[in-house]
């Protein structure tokens, strides 16, 4: 348990001591639980880093409790949304694990025809403009290979839809590719729109009935979500891209993912590289 003085207004302008708020963190684990629940993110690992980012969280919306602030997560569709803002790590960059990304292109290109990819999650859309940077390298035409990127963050799908990114974001890259697929403003890369036809970004939990409505997909990319996943929602989360992959799909996850043992998905390891073909 901590204690916390709330500011406000009457504090300042008042002479009696100002209230004292408890923010008792026992009250925190409902509201964790609740958490996992709706997006599969345990944050029991975290609590206690997590406290206090979550006061000051509370601070700034006129929250007197962590159970006035379960409440309102649970009755108030914006707040919850800006809660799982704060709570879910969208790190991710240009290129990242390029070896996955080139077998995945590679392999569309010898199968020929049109191709769906999902990247789910995406953060803020590098995995997604990535892919489609390398199809067109690849030389697929446009609109050949449509990529859909969702993530549960909204702020990462507004950053990813407005196509904007740092110099860190893009350290993979070489000038070739920065100057053909961006455009340098004010010390920032803005993509070249018409270079990335057939991409797209949906705000989208991947637990939603709606996720399961989208169209089937050749190839689904999820790296480095399910670690934040205990083994139940690891397990939920392979079979509803069981359900969205076409058959003979692949699924490719991060190094740290560690995907339990499914009959649904056969692992293929072939050197560094490894995926999971749909059974
Ligand atoms: C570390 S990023 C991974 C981005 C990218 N795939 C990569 O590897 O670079 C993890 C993302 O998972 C998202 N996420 C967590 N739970 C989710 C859920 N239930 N549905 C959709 N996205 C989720 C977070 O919002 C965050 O942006």
């Amino acid at each position: 348990m901590f204690f916390f003085r709330k500011k406000s207004k009457e504090a300042s302008t008042s002479a009696a001591p100002p209230a004292k708020i408890v923010f008792d963190d026992r009250n925190l684990d409902p509201l964790l639980h609740y958490v996992e629940h709706y997006s599969g993110v345990n944050l029991a690992p975290k609590k206690e880093v997590l406290k206090q980012r979550l006061v000051l969280f509370c601070e700034n919306n006129d929250i007197v409790s962590f159970d006035a602030l379960f409440a309102r997560i649970k009755a108030d569709e914006a707040m919850r949304q800006s809660f799982i803002n704060l709570i879910t790590v969208n790190e991710t960059y240009f290129y990242r694990e390029t070896i996955q990304l080139e077998a995945a292109v590679a392999w569309l290109k010898e199968r020929g025809g049109k191709a769906r990819v999902l990247s789910a999650p995406c953060a803020s859309g590098e995995e997604v403009y990535s892919l489609s940077m390398l199809a067109s390298e690849a030389g697929f035409a446009p609109f050949s290979v449509n990529i859909l990127g969702i993530d549960i963050n909204s702020e990462a799908i507004q950053k990813a839809q407005k196509g904007v990114f740092s110099e860190r974001s893009l350290h993979r890259l070489d000038e070739h590719l920065k100057g053909t697929y961006f455009m340098k403003i004010a010390g920032e890369y803005a993509i070249v729109r018409s270079r990335f036809l057939g991409v797209d970004f949906q705000v989208l939990n991947i637990f939603d009935d709606a996720f399961l409505r989208l169209e089937p997909f050749d190839i689904i990319f999820s790296r480095n979500m399910m670690i934040y996943f205990d083994d139940v929602f690891k397990q939920k989360t392979i079979e509803r891209f069981h359900k969205l992959l076409k058959n003979g799909g692949r699924l490719y996850t991060g190094h740290a993912d560690l995907v339990p043992n499914t009959p649904l998905f056969t692992k293929v390891t072939q050197g560094r590289l490894s995926y999971y073909e749909k059974v």
